[in-house]
């Protein structure tokens, strides 16, 4: 048993994507809720082909409202660009609504999710995946392939492959665009990330 309580009370199983987005700020599934501004729901047309599944929110999402717009967003941007995705073709969105952080003087640092907080959340993205029925979902990074893969996925070990998803569906894992702005070997990095968004759009056919 988790700790928390988790977001299914809350998660609208008629209404859409619109109802989702009208009461995902009501959900006190987990904690994070108590800290963050607000939460960020996902964005972008309800009929997308591919879903992109990131973290959470980080500092400028939560003080913004939306998704992928601090600097992991312009690396998303870049790349997706260079392998010839449109973003706003695509649903983007997060494992985790709400921001975690630890405060270092004023600023706040961002804080991995725990496996309990990513349980949590995970009616979220569920309904989201299931009102938008992608043909392919990205899965970018360690948190959402736990959310979507469960906890033994390592996304070192399948990167670029295309996999089954426990709930059903067809997923492409790869890094979290965090990890190539942080990369020593950025250029290499950079290029590693676009050839698995390219190979995202090869399998969409
Ligand atoms: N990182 C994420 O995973 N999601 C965002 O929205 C921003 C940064
Ligand atoms: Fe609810 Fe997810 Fe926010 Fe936790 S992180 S309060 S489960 S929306």
């Amino acid at each position: 048993m988790s700790e928390y309580a988790g977001a299914e009370e809350w998660v609208p199983h008629e209404g859409g994507m619109r109802k989702v987005r009208a009461v995902l700020a009501d959900c006190r599934g987990c904690d994070l809720w108590e800290d963050a501004e607000r939460a960020v729901a996902g964005e972008g047309p309800v009929r997308s082909r591919l879903v992109l599944v990131g973290e959470t929110p980080g500092d400028h999402e939560d003080k913004e409202g939306h998704v992928f717009v601090g600097p992991a967003g312009r690396l998303l941007d870049r790349a997706l660009e260079a392998a010839g995705i449109d973003r706003s073709d695509v649903y983007l969105t997060n494992a985790v609504k709400h921001f975690r952080f630890e405060l270092d003087g004023k600023r706040r640092i961002h804080k991995t999710p725990s496996a309990g907080q990513i349980t949590a959340c995970h009616p979220w993205l569920a309904r989201e995946l299931e009102i938008v029925k992608p043909d392919l979902v990205v899965i970018m990074g360690a948190v959402a392939a736990r959310a979507l893969m469960g906890p033994g996925f390592k996304v070192t070990q399948h990167r670029g492959e295309k996999v089954e998803l426990p709930d059903g569906g067809t997923a492409i894992a790869t890094v979290h665009p965090s990890a190539v702005v942080r990369s020593q070997e950025f250029n290499r990095d950079l290029g590693l990330f676009v050839d698995d968004l390219r190979a995202a759009l090869a399998l969409l056919g």
